[in-house]
């Protein structure tokens, strides 16, 4: 009887080792699957970088096409301005944050400058040479991708009014576009 009474109690020992091992592996995969659901999948952030790829060859077209087109002289409506405007709008009225900055140091206007640290090592990144500069961050629980674009002296045209893009080496950006884009 005192035999089997010791028996009955290693066997329960070992059943609630079973169990708790089992609880704790449960909550193991629970825990990395919310990590999982936090960071945004590589096809979702593939898909967001898609989208920052077509916007800004909307964009650089549209720049160079107006320039080209309806620009003759220093006091036209410059694409620049039109594309700080474009940018702004865009920014208000939707989920995507865009931004026309300068890469110079003697911008235009003093507001398009590199604010945050993401924008501000992107610009030095760019001008090293970098095709471009890239994050992902949460904002409000959710995920979005931050990527910094390089706006090389495209035509002769913007030295019209930029007098020192003249200055630039063969291909150096003078500026960049800012995006901050949702991931979904
Ligand atoms: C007709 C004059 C004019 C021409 C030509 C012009 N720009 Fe601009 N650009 C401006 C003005 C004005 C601003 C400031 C817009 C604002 O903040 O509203 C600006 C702003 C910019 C900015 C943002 C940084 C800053 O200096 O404020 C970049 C980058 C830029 N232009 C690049 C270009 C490129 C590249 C070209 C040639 C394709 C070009 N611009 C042609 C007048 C011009």
């Amino acid at each position: 009887m005192k035999r089997l009474s010791l028996f009955g109690a290693v066997a329960v020992v070992c059943l609630i080792v079973a169990v708790s091992s089992s609880i704790s592996s449960t909550a193991t995969a629970l825990a990395q699957d919310a990590t999982e659901k936090a960071k945004p999948r590589k096809k979702a952030i593939e898909r967001s970088r898609e989208t920052v790829k077509m916007l800004d060859n909307i964009f650089k077209q549209t720049i160079v096409l107006v320039t080209d087109k309806y620009v003759h002289d220093d006091d036209d409506f410059a694409a620049g301005s039109a594309a700080v405007l474009l940018f702004k709008n865009i920014s208000e009225s939707s989920d995507n944050k865009i931004r026309l900055i300068d890469a110079t140091g003697d911008p235009y206007d003093t507001d398009n400058v590199a604010k945050d640290d993401f924008e501000k090592k992107g610009i030095k990144k760019l001008k090293a040479g970098a095709k471009g500069h890239e994050e992902v961050i949460t904002q409000d629980g959710k995920p979005f991708l931050r990527s910094l674009t390089p706006v090389p002296v495209v035509m002769q045209k913007c030295v019209m009014c930029h007098a020192h893009y003249a200055d630039a080496k063969d291909g150096e950006p003078i500026g960049a576009i800012s995006y901050t884009v949702p991931i979904k």
